[in-house]
């Protein structure tokens, strides 16, 4: 039978105290919605899951815009009853149905397989859990052959159902028809005036309609994030996991509490990688690379024996074996660094390839450049690719030598083996084994002296 995923996203999230909707914050860099949409699809990846949503939809829509799903409104926050009653109409008969919130993000596929493939047909799956502080969440109330009877949310609790450790977890499996026949007919009345979707488990059960409930691996997959404190506490145990997880893999990290991965890591053997380092988006690592202390990685990719040294950020990169880079640098996206290549201190390099064995050490800016193998460039250096409208490109060929603080007006040609004399304004291309200059000429003045400060005069004149 054919399974369709539901998530309820409806809720406005008020404790979270923010102007976009809960589901938008991020965990590990990505929505929470978005793992949950991940998930599901990892389990039922033929059918788009069907989304609830509620508060400022369109947020939600754009952000996602790009991606095959269902999205249905609920006009009203009545309740979770009433949010999946919205739902019903995109389900096709004869459909196991299989709800999830959208705030709890770490729920895991395992877990829900588990779910799926244990409940018997015509049955109704449910995700309970223990928990030794369950307050907030609705109790588990099971009868003295320890059949689940009921369940009753915290505040319709008496302090008897109050001390019930085994909760609701919001993830169900449900034959598609039992829904379409209990949801019109749930009633609010109750402590919220809500429609509770837990209604239908005493439905189900006042039907003699068997109830079959599963444990999660760890408590962490059914947490649910209403405030920030819960989502910095499921932050942290996530990024514990993918720390662990490269540990496991052979990664060296100085302090796993201090690695956060925001994206995929690929890494290669004998890694290190230095505290407060973020990987986000791809990162792909080779053999024997070591990472320095307080390091941005976004979407780059490091071949073999790359060294990235402190404070360094590289976004959409390529960075070739046994690079060097910084301390201090920032490779910005497009650029393409081939073997060897050093990058030093207060050094920019945005949209550039700079071929084998060049070095580019210390503050300097280069952009929109193709610099050749074994250049130097010199301190202070800067491309002036930008004319205020326009972006344009410089060429510095093979065992050029730029002089220390030089600007290069692009478009400019530095041909091979050229040498810059330091202070240059080169505006035009410069000829290949000649040395090129642009410098005022030096003068000395001899009768020169430095002014004397004045006997009676006031420091304020
Ligand atoms: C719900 C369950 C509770 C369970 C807990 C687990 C009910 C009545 N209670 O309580 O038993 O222990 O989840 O986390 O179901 N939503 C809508 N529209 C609404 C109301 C809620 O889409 O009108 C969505 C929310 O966005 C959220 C989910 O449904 O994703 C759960 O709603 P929430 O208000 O968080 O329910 P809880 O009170 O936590
Ligand atoms: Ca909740």
């Amino acid at each position: 039978m054919s399974v369709q995923v539901v998530i309820l996203a409806g809720g406005q999230g008020k404790r979270m105290h923010s102007s976009i909707p809960k589901v938008l914050h991020h965990l590990a860099g990505k929505p929470l919605l978005e793992h949950v949409i991940d998930t599901a699809l990892a389990i039922v990846p033929e059918t788009p899951p069907v989304i609830v949503y509620g508060h400022q939809g369109k947020l939600l829509l754009e952000r996602f815009s790009q991606r095959n799903l269902r999205w249905v409104e609920q006009k009203e926050q009545l309740g979770t009853g009433h949010a999946m009653l919205q739902a019903l109409p995109e389900i096709s008969d004869n459909t196991q149905v299989l709800v999830l919130s959208g705030d709890v993000p770490l729920i895991t596929p395992n877990t829900l397989k588990k779910l799926l493939d244990t409940t018997p047909a015509d049955a109704i799956g449910m995700l309970t859990a223990q928990l030794a502080n369950p307050f907030g969440y609705g109790r588990i109330i099971r009868d003295n052959q320890q059949r689940i009877v009921a369940i009753v949310e915290e505040k319709d609790a008496t302090a008897e159902v109050r001390v019930v450790t085994e909760i609701n977890t919001g993830v169900y499996y449900f034959p598609v028809n039992y829904l379409r026949r209990w949801l019109p007919v749930l009633d609010n009345r109750n402590a919220q005036s809500e429609y509770y979707l837990t209604e239908v488990i005493s439905k189900a059960v006042s039907e003699h309609i068997p109830l079959h409930s599963v444990q999660p691996a760890v408590i962490e997959e059914i947490l649910g994030v209403n405030d920030r404190q819960q989502l910095a506490h499921l932050e942290r145990y996530y990024q514990r996991q993918m720390a662990e997880k490269l540990m496991r893999q052979g990664v060296t990290l100085y302090d796993p509490q201090r690695f956060d991965l925001r994206g995929e890591a690929h890494i290669g053997r004998d890694v290190s990688i230095d505290v407060n380092v973020i990987f986000e988006g791809r990162v792909v690592i080779g053999d024997e690379c070591e990472i320095g202390p307080n390091v941005l990685l976004r979407n780059v990719e490091l071949a073999k024996g790359v060294r990235i040294n402190a404070n360094s950020v590289v976004e959409d990169a390529k960075i070739g074996p046994r690079c060097i880079i910084g301390p201090f640098a920032r490779i910005r996206p497009g650029t393409v660094l081939a073997e060897q290549v050093h990058i030093g201190n207060f050094v920019e390099i945005k949209k550039s390839v700079v071929a084998h064995g060049s070095k580019v050490n210390h503050l300097t800016y280069i952009g929109d450049s193709e610099i050749g193998r074994d250049v130097n460039v010199g301190a202070g250096t800067i491309t002036c690719n930008y004319d205020g409208v326009n972006k344009h490109k410089t060429i510095i060929g093979d065992n050029a030598f730029i002089g220390s603080c030089t600007q290069l007006v692009a478009p400019v040609t530095i041909g091979e083996g050229a040498t810059i004399g330091a202070g240059s304004t080169i505006t035009r291309d410069a000829p290949p084994h000649k040395l090129t200059l642009s410098r005022a000429p030096q003068v000395t003045l001899d009768d020169w002296q430095r002014p004397q400060k004045r006997k009676n005069g006031s420091q304020s004149e």
